[in-house]
């Protein structure tokens, strides 16, 4: 019996984990502990909250008394922590809300970890795992093409976001080379998929899309994203967690290059061809606005490891991604109009009855 904490299991790549890990693992008991910030929504997981298996805590990764708590309540022999302030318009307006959770929760949970699995010595970290989910960003920008992120190149974080995202990657692997606490880190690239709350490019721009609003385009379109989608990146952490060698760092990404505007093209293309409108409906939509402050050029993954050791590759072309994706928020338009309408931060209160 492996009693799994998975932190930040209510957001976007997170529902794809639980998901997974409570339909692939019966014998697992996955505990889902989230804040249910705006990001949060339990709505994402409505298919699997009844599993035996599964249990959902509300609670916030720098509560200093819950977290300790609820390792030993729980009897926690693996954590897969994903809670975090992910996005970057927002850490430019807010950089004191990612430092905190990004950067103090992870501490925190580090600390609870070391101090429950440690408690009579080092053997005690014999079987546990504390996997730590952080992102390309934190690499920085490469400028060049055919460059790309390796586990070794040099952090080099240009956002608030990615400045937490990088200090709470240096703690983990601090708590490692200082305590001997079992960790491993993965770095992924942009992830894309259902659930993914309207305010990252791909779901905001599909409901503008739907909706005939403007498409606010960055600058000129020109930055590149690596885009992965997101139930390819919940089966490499599965594959890490179980596989993956501790101490370790495994990059995850699809070498699938997009400059945002020729992607954006893409979308209109799929949005307005599955809505039955004549192609071209929608281009008129882009709109070039302002680029945001400190906007990195471009990101690429070299996943070459996590292919090599572990044997991970995508499963998904990325236009067959994308046209399931936009099916899944065409078919989903009431999920869409509940969290853009803020009505999903009552399912909770309704479900739980608080
Ligand atoms: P998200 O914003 O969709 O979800 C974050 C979740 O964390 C939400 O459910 C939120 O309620 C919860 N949370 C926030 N603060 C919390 C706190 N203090 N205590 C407990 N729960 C809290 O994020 P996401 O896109 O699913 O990203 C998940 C993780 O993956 C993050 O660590 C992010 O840095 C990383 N990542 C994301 C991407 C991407 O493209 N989205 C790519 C690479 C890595
Ligand atoms: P985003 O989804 O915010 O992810 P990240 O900044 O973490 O890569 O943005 C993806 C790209 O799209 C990024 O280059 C910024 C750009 N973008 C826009 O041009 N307009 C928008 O409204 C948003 C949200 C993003």
């Amino acid at each position: 019996m492996k009693n799994i904490l998975i932190t930040g299991g209510a957001g976007f790549i997170g529902s794809h984990l639980v998901r997974l890990m409570v339909t692939k693992y019966p014998h697992y008991n996955i505990i889902n502990l989230d804040k249910l910030t705006y990001a949060g929504n339990l709505e994402n997981l409505k298919d699997i909250e009844g599993r035996p298996n599964y249990t959902f805590i509300k609670g916030d990764i720098c509560d200093i008394d819950l977290i300790p708590q609820l390792l030993r309540d729980k009897n926690i022999d693996g954590i897969i922590h994903l809670a975090a302030e992910s996005h970057v318009d927002r850490s430019i307006k807010d950089p004191f809300a990612f430092a905190n959770t990004n950067v103090i929760g992870t501490l925190n949970l580090l600390q609870a970890a070391k101090n429950y699995w440690g408690e009579f010595g080092r053997e005690g970290f014999e079987g546990k795992l504390f996997y730590h989910v952080s992102t390309d960003e934190v690499y920085g920008s490469l400028e060049q093409e055919g460059t790309f992120f390796t586990e070794e190149t040099k952090y080099d974080p240009h956002s608030p976001y990615s400045a937490s995202k990088a200090a709470s990657d240096h703690f983990v692997r601090a708590f490692h080379d200082t305590y001997g606490l079992p960790v491993v880190i993965s770095n992924c690239s942009n992830n894309y998929g259902s659930f993914q709350f309207p305010e990252k490019l791909i779901p905001l721009f599909i409901n503008n899309i739907c909706n005939n609003k403007p498409l606010p385009v960055y600058g000129k379109g020109e930055n590149v994203r690596d885009w992965l989608y997101v139930e390819d990146h919940a089966v490499a952490i599965d594959l890490i967690f179980h596989k993956g060698k501790t101490g370790d760092t495994y990059n995850i990404g699809g070498f699938n290059e997009w400059r945002n505007i020729d992607l954006i093209k893409v979308m209109i293309k799929t949005v307005d061809r599955l809505l039955g409108r004549p192609p071209g409906s929608s281009d008129s939509l882009i709109t070039y606005v302002t680029d945001r402050a400190g906007h990195d050029l471009r990101y690429a993954i070299d996943s070459t490891k996590l292919n090599r050791e572990l044997g991970w590759s995508p499963s998904l072309q990325f236009e067959e991604g994308l046209e399931k994706t936009v099916r899944w928020y065409l078919d989903n338009r009431e999920w869409m109009e509940r969290v853009t309408s803020g009505d999903y931060q009552a399912y909770y209160k309704q479900m739980y009855n608080r």
